[in-house]
């Protein structure tokens, strides 16, 4: 459960990620399918290279999604109750690799913004994407 602390420390870090949230989604979606290849398995469709416009368009929505999550910490199952329907039914996505993508978007926060990341904001944040990956993958049966 996100504290009144959390909470304030994942908003302030989104409100740092600002206008960058674009790039950071696609520079996290490389770096996940760089470190953990097995993550390319469900994008067959897309073009997977380094920098792909198809990367950047997903890093984009995903990332936006995420800000959609942050204006509505107090019902993130709520906010994003779609995208959990679309993700456990229809792209079956193996719950395990929400952790990959959470880490490898710490890993990118932590790069461009060092002194924002602190100890407390990274387990704030960290608490925060495993709040998200349980709403996403809380419809699975
Ligand atoms: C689609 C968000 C985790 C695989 C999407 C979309 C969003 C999104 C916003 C687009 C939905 C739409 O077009 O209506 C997220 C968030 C995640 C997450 C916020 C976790 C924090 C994952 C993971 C995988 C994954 C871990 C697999 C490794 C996909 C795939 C699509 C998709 C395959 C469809 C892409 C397409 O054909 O355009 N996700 N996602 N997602 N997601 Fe996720």
């Amino acid at each position: 459960v996100l504290s009144a602390a959390d909470k304030t420390n994942v908003k302030g870090i989104f409100t740092k990620i600002g206008g960058h949230g674009d790039d950071y989604g696609a520079e996290t979606l490389d770096r996940m399918f760089t470190v953990y290849p097995q993550t390319k398995t469900y994008f067959p469709h897309f073009d997977v290279s380094h920098g792909s416009a198809q990367i950047k368009a997903h890093g984009k929505k995903v990332v936006a999604a995420l800000v959609e999550a942050v204006n509505h910490i107090d019902d993130i199952a709520g906010a994003l109750s779609k995208l959990s329907d679309l993700h456990a039914h229809k792209l079956r996505v193996d719950p395990a690799n929400f952790k990959l993508l959470g880490q490898c978007f710490l890993v990118v926060v932590g790069i461009h913004h060092p002194a924002a990341l602190t100890p407390e904001v990274h387990a704030s944040l960290d608490k925060f994407l495993c709040a998200v990956s349980t709403v996403l993958t809380a419809k699975y049966r």
